[in-house]
């Protein structure tokens, strides 16, 4: 199976089993389920998914306990672009080519659509259909937690709006970016390790391969911000100019940030040797994530 029939495989069952985690409303609530259906449901690369899907299997982890876990972080994933897209963040309309979240809906809805996305995941990873064992329940808790608080995700979207208009470091900028972008990545790679109770060497080889793929990730999307076209990226661009942000491209400029992808691309496959080829779908990731225009 190709990358693309692949990706195209995991967004159907993704999309399946948020179909069935949240039910079409009914009731006062009926407006917030619909909202965060309309966030979660029917966009987007699903590539934290994949990632979760494709690691865990190097393990043998069983399919349908890791798409509930790969929905519990696009839960989190999708909560942190309904935020991102907000007029007090970024200020952003489209998402996933469709009107965001709160523009479709409306703010304050938009926040708490976004917060009980937030709360599913954690819903969705404690529950005994994800993993038999209760310690490994509780580790994914933990771990997705900490990837999505206050020294991870959010903690990164806090460096980011408060960096605007401000001129960081590189080791600033790298770091706000593996927070805000990189743990949720690094998250999705150690799942599979984590439900199968793998060793520190194949663990220890994948949190490297996410570091890496995180980073370059996050320095693609800053690159496609200036050089990418709204028709293929499904959100506004040239929006981190317009707000001074401090991305890889405003330090290094485009040829050094691509050149830096490059760097990280290459890094990411070496951590992948340990691995036969049931790892060659994560190293066809690498070379989607450098050369993505979406
Ligand atoms: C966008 O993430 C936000 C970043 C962390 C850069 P994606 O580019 O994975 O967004 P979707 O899920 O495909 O819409
Ligand atoms: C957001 O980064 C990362 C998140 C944690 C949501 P960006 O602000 O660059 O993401 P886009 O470009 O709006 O997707
Ligand atoms: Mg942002
Ligand atoms: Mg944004
Ligand atoms: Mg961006």
């Amino acid at each position: 199976m190709t990358l693309e029939q692949r990706m195209k495989e995991v967004a159907e069952k993704v999309d399946t089993a948020l179909d069935h985690l949240l039910p079409k409303p009914a009731g006062p609530e009926a407006n917030l389920v619909e909202a965060m259906r309309y966030a979660a449901m029917g966009g987007g690369k699903r590539l934290r998914p994949l990632l979760v899907l494709e690691s865990g299997k190097l393990f043998g982890v069983d399919e349908k306990a890791l798409l509930r876990i790969a929905c519990a972080l696009e839960c989190v994933h999708t909560y942190s672009l309904v935020h991102d897209d907000l007029p007090c963040m970024d200020d952003d309309d489209l998402r996933r080519g469709k009107p965001a979240t709160h523009k479709q809906f409306d703010e304050a809805t938009a926040v708490l659509a976004g917060d009980a996305l937030l709360t599913l995941a954690f819903e969705i990873l404690s529950d005994s259909r994800t993993h038999s064992d209760p310690f490994v329940r509780c580790d994914l808790v933990t771990r997705l937690a900490a990837a999505a608080g206050a020294h991870g995700m959010v903690g990164g979207q806090m460096i980011d709006l408060n960096a605007e208009h401000n001129q960081l470091e590189i080791t600033t900028v790298t770091r706000m970016q593996r927070m805000k972008t990189g743990a949720l990545i690094a998250f999705a790679c150690e799942a599979g390790p984590v439900a199968s109770r793998a060793g520190p060497a194949a663990t220890h080889a994948l949190n490297a391969y996410a570091h890496d793929l995180g980073l370059a990730f996050q320095i693609v999307d800053d690159l496609l911000d200036v050089e990418g076209v709204e028709r293929d990226l499904g959100k506004t661009p040239g929006k981190d100019v317009a707000a001074g942000k401090a991305t890889f491209v405003a330090v290094l400029g485009p040829d050094r940030a691509r050149a830096q992808v490059e760097m990280l691309a290459g890094q990411a496959v070496r951590h992948l040797d340990l691995f036969d080829q049931k790892a060659d779908l994560l190293r066809e990731v690498v070379d989607f994530v450098v050369h993505r225009r979406f």
